[in-house]
């Protein structure tokens, strides 16, 4: 298949992002993108690159035959283009997932879990072809992005599970001839708006419980990432799943925002992303009185106590920094730590640090990938060049990588204060900032010091301190000498401004169920 550059042609060497002064460089980079070619054709000729949204079983362009390039990030080819969506094509979908309600939600428990379980089958069959999606348009290593296809599929077949187990309630009665039950029921249609970060996870962890519940699904994938929700919502269809139950539409997102909220017909919008639009959505929601459920942004404190196993802080803080190369919403943001230990965790983080691979996903051994894209290079700039002119002093990275592009080193900064702004944002970007901290109570307090309250981790050998300070710190998700928390079994979610209900686990379905008391009168 041809590709094309996202910013101008790619054969064009006055515009090529490989054109740097080290000729072994751009050997280098030409490589990278042989293998990113290969798998875009191999991918493309096998199927797996669908470029057309989903709605009522029938792939589907854009009205107005408008469409958008889906580039990848590490080479800033275009993979391909996909039709660029709004209003009606939303609307249609609307009405496609309401129609597929009625049946679909009368289907047993059993019938929608057998559904379930074939589509995790059949991801997991093809969880090297998803991974290579994932990393051609998302850009994180391939080994991670076969890891997302399994965690992704994992949300599949626990709620396959689940689906048998939404039980209701019996009530004793107040009154000797009345008999009172709670009933358990799916909400309706649900708008499911996902980001980039995890082009699979974050949609099956959203659409899995709702369908074991008998809900229908109008999904809005990131522009930048659709082609793996394509992928993956091919597969559904493959899996018996009836036409209509799982619906895709892409393009412009405030056009398909505003007509789920619009619509009388979506009772739920589930939603990840940035606080600011999640803010948005729950305010647009009220107008019809929908339920909402957010997971919005972080800012992770990492915590590494005097008492800590060092091994075990190094291990957990590079697993939790640099996952996605910094780009998930329970990536430490800050590295709180003591000031005993200070100096040789500094050490032993920055040696880590500087040994990590950066490169294209598809490269051996490569650990860290690129951004996704200009702009959130750019941010992790300003904040680096924030926390610089303030005081802070850089160990290892700090800059742009020399590959080009999105590629930025990653970086360990030590001095930082909680005043700056790398502190107080979420800085999605491989940027460790260590600040140093004497006591337990100042950790607590710089800690929650943050309107945001996802994911925090502390690392010490002491127990009591362990359980002090969970209890503490205002988040919905600890670690405890442990920097990889995410699991299908367990509740994530946020509290504060980190966002509103859970996902995963048994709290997940809750999300996606209407209680109904009823009472039955002259039962004597
Ligand atoms: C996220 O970054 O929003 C999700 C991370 C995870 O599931 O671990």
């Amino acid at each position: 298949m041809a590709l094309r550059h996202c910013a101008g042609n790619f054969l064009s060497p006055r515009r090529s992002a490989y054109m740097t002064p080290h000729s072994s460089m751009s050997i280098f980079a030409r490589q990278m993108n042989m293998e990113a070619q290969s798998v875009a054709a191999h991918l493309n000729s096998s199927g797996f690159i669908r470029s057309q949204g989903l709605i009522g079983g029938k792939w589907t362009d854009a009205y107005d035959g408008k469409t958008i390039k889906v580039c990848n990030p590490a080479t800033g080819e275009v993979i391909t283009n996909v039709p660029c969506m709004g209003g009606k094509e939303t609307n249609d979908a609307i009405a496609s997932a309401y129609d597929a309600f009625v049946s679909w939600s009368k289907l047993t428990a059993a019938d929608r879990s057998k559904c379930l379980r074939k589509w995790y089958d059949l991801i997991m069959a093809h969880k090297e072809e998803l991974g290579q999606l994932m990393t051609l348009e998302q850009g994180k290593p391939l080994k991670e992005a076969i890891g997302e296809v399994s965690y992704g599929a994992s949300f599949i077949e626990y709620y396959a599970e689940e689906a048998k187990r939404v039980y209701g309630d019996i009530i004793p009665a107040t009154l000797p001839d009345r008999r009172l039950f709670v009933l358990k029921q799916p909400v309706g249609v649900v708008g499911a708006i996902t980001p980039w970060n995890f082009p699979l996870a974050m949609i099956t962890r959203k659409v899995a419980p709702a369908l074991a519940c008998g809900c229908t699904v109008v999904i809005k994938p990131s522009e930048l990432t659709p082609l793996t929700a394509l992928a993956a919502a091919d597969l559904s269809i493959q899996a018996g799943i009836p036409p209509g139950v799982v619906n895709v539409v892409m393009g412009n997102a405030v056009d398909i925002g505003d007509a789920l909220l619009a619509s009388q017909q979506v009772r739920k919008i589930t939603f990840t992303g940035s606080t600011a639009v999640g803010k948005k959505l729950m305010a647009g929601a009220a107008a019809t009185v929908k339920k909402v459920s957010l997971e919005l942004g972080g800012n992770a404190p990492c915590i590494i106590f005097d008492d800590a196993d060092l091994e075990v802080a190094l291990k957990g803080t590079l697993a939790t920094k640099f996952r996605n190369s910094g780009q998930t919403c329970v990536c430490a943001n800050r590295v709180l730590v003591q000031e005993g230990i200070y100096e040789k965790f500094a050490n032993a983080l920055s040696s880590a640090v500087q040994s990590m691979k950066v490169g294209d996903g598809f490269g051996e051994g490569v650990v860290q990938g690129p951004l996704i894209n200009d702009a959130a290079v750019q941010k992790v700039e300003s904040l680096v060049q924030d926390a610089i002119s303030k005081g802070a002093k850089v160990l290892v990275g700090g800059k742009r990588h020399g590959l080009g592009r999105t590629f930025y080193e990653p970086t360990v900064m030590a001095d930082v204060k909680g005043e700056m702004l790398i502190s107080r944002e979420e800085v999605f970007g491989p940027v460790a900032p260590l600040l140093k901290f004497k006591t337990e109570e100042e950790a607590i307090r710089l800690a929650n010091d943050t309107n945001a309250g996802l994911a925090a981790y502390i690392f010490t050998t002491n127990v009591q301190r362990s359980w002090r300070v969970t209890e503490a710190l205002e988040y919905g998700i600890v670690g405890v000498n442990e920097g990889l928390v995410s699991t299908e079994v367990a509740p994530f979610g946020g509290m504060k401004q980190s966002g509103l209900g859970r996902e995963g686990s048994k709290y997940g379905l809750d999300e996606f169920l209407e209680i109904k008391y009823v009472c039955l009168g002259n039962m004597n």
